[in-house]
């Protein structure tokens, strides 16, 4: 029996006592294998993407959960599933590519100014002011409207969800993982069927769909994600669904996974104090008290990029890479066969600790990705982590969560000492880097520390560039009148839109 608790720790336990990097599981009838390798994952998923860029069969996370017509679980093994998954990918590239999201650094580097400012103010609030930053940045791309507070049932709702979904969806877990197993048991109404924990509602469908549809209507922000998908709906015959879950996947993969990715930083910072010297002569050297770390210093600050690979590696946040691959053929790995439709699995846990790649794997060390220095390891790609998964089922939102990350991180590191909490009576309070949560997007759980600026100097120009920054984003002041705990409600809006659309799906 598959533990209930982190997985992935066994995994990798099995793979080095059988010094094996693919370790295969049978649920029931069906093989499940864990890739707990670099130079494995780098070999199916990336030389072998021809083959290795479907999806397994995902009952609880697609079918009965975001839809087999979402992109994260589209299928790609008959030519019409690729074609829609192309469409899906290029729409999703055209919102959030690489050469998209340098579009949105302006606003993004002002809400991170905010977050900087939310610190000063608040900073036992840290994870609020990171989830608000995070779905404010999403919300802007999508509909041309930020969210102001981090109070917003968008940021409560969307993320209460993603947690569940999260949590719901670890390989191994009892239930509701068992319908994978025998798929039978999702046929039974929700009512008798307690396993199900009320799957199969499809709720989010409608929502971001209802969502879009008042954004376009509304006056101003014509260059929003939506506006786009509305323009380009006819060329491609876009569903309602399909706009609803394209926007939806804005907040759904890159909300939580943002934030938390920010929490872990935070954590690093109170762990490993011995990191933030470097980091702060650098910053100090470089930028100055008098502004903050712009995107145009990236290049001169090698350290603080060493130490934002670092944080994606230490602690990556989609902890078994996002959801499974599957062959679309049979083929072989070193002799094994692994039969087209293989639930096949990338183990990031298992090979972001490997000591052959990373010494001390638990130690927080920037100095790893200092080119050329002593604790620098080879590593396939060029990035040195597997963060954002491979080939073609790479990361859609990769360049905007990188971005977004380097500018927040570097401020935070230029503006503040993070450090663990003192108590009135002086003794500390400590900080457990094991402590994560359990679902297959983790982050820490909750911890206090102390964040206080660096100096009065600093402390007013984060003051001055917050301020300035709110001025800045005023134009994406709105309001929507939809909230996703009400929208389902007899004779909502939702039910004259849409019709009575409970239906579970069969
Ligand atoms: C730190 C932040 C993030 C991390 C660590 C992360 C990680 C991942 C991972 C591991 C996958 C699965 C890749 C695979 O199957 O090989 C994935 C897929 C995806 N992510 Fe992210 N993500 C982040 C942020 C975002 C953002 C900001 C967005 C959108 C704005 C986004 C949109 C997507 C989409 C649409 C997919 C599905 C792609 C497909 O199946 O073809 N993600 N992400």
């Amino acid at each position: 029996m598959l533990p209930n608790n982190k997985p992935w720790i066994w995994f990798e336990e099995l793979s080095k006592t059988y010094d094996a990097p693919l370790i295969t599981i049978w649920i029931g009838r069906n093989p499940t294998v864990w890739i707990n390798d670099a130079w494995a994952a780098s070999e199916l998923f990336e030389k072998r993407a021809g083959i290795y860029s479907s999806r397994p069969r995902m009952l609880v996370f697609a079918e009965l959960g975001a839809g087999q017509d979402n992109l994260v679980n589209m299928y790609t093994t008959r030519p019409e599933e690729r074609d829609r998954w192309r469409v899906h990918r290029k729409l999703m590239h055209q919102g959030v590519g690489i050469q998209s999201v340098r579009r949105y650094r302006q606003f993004q580097n002002n809400e991170s100014r905010v977050v900087a400012y939310d610190l000063l103010k608040a900073p036992d609030d840290y994870v609020k002011h990171f989830e608000r930053y995070a779905t404010s940045v999403v919300s802007i791309i999508a509909f041309g409207r930020r969210v102001e507070n981090w109070n917003d049932p968008i940021i409560t709702e969307v993320i209460a969800v993603m947690h569940l979904a999260a949590d719901l969806n670890v390989p191994g877990k009892t239930f509701p993982m068992l319908m994978e197993t025998f798929p039978f048991l999702a046929k039974f109404p929700n009512e008798i069927a307690p396993w199900k924990y009320g799957l199969g509602k499809r709720r989010g469908a409608h929502f971001f769909h209802a969502l879009a549809d008042e954004a376009v209507k509304k006056e101003g922000h014509e260059d929003s994600f939506v506006h786009h998908l509305f323009s380009e709906g006819p060329k491609y015959s876009l569903r309602e669904a399909e706009i609803s879950s394209l926007t939806g996947n804005l907040f759904g993969a890159g909300s939580d996974t943002s934030s938390s990715t920010l929490i872990t930083f935070i954590l690093a910072c109170c762990a490993f104090p011995e990191t933030l010297g470097p980091a702060w002569e650098e910053l100090d050297r470089v930028v100055g008290p008098h502004r903050s770390p712009t995107w145009e210093d990236e290049e001169k600050l090698p350290y603080i990029k060493a130490f934002v690979k670092e944080v994606f590696r230490w602690r990556s946040v989609a902890i078994i890479g996002g959801q499974p691959h599957a062959p679309t053929q049979d083929d072989y790995y070193k002799g094994w066969l692994i039969p087209k439709g293989t639930w096949i699995q990338g183990n990031v846990w298992a090979i972001h600790h490997n000591e052959r790649e990373f010494p001390d794997p638990d130690r927080f060390n920037p100095n790893r990705f200092l080119p050329g220095h002593p604790d620098s390891r080879p590593f396939p790609g060029e990035r040195g982590y597997m963060t954002f998964g491979w080939g073609r089922r790479v990361c859609s939102g990769q360049a905007l969560a990188e971005q977004g990350t380097w500018i927040t991180v570097a401020r935070i590191l230029w503006g503040f000492n993070i450090q663990k909490k003192k108590r009135p009576d002086g003794t500390t309070v400590d900080v457990d880097i094991f402590n994560y949560t359990n679902g297959l997007n983790m982050r820490p759980q909750p911890f206090e520390c102390s964040i206080v600026p660096r100096s009065e100097e600093i402390r007013q120009t984060i003051e001055r560039e917050g301020k300035q920054a709110l001025e800045e984003l005023e134009q994406y002041r709105g309001e929507t009148k939809y909230r996703m705990s009400t929208f389902y409600a007899r004779n909502d809006v939702a039910m004259k839109l849409y019709g009575s659309d409970e239906k579970e799906t069969p």
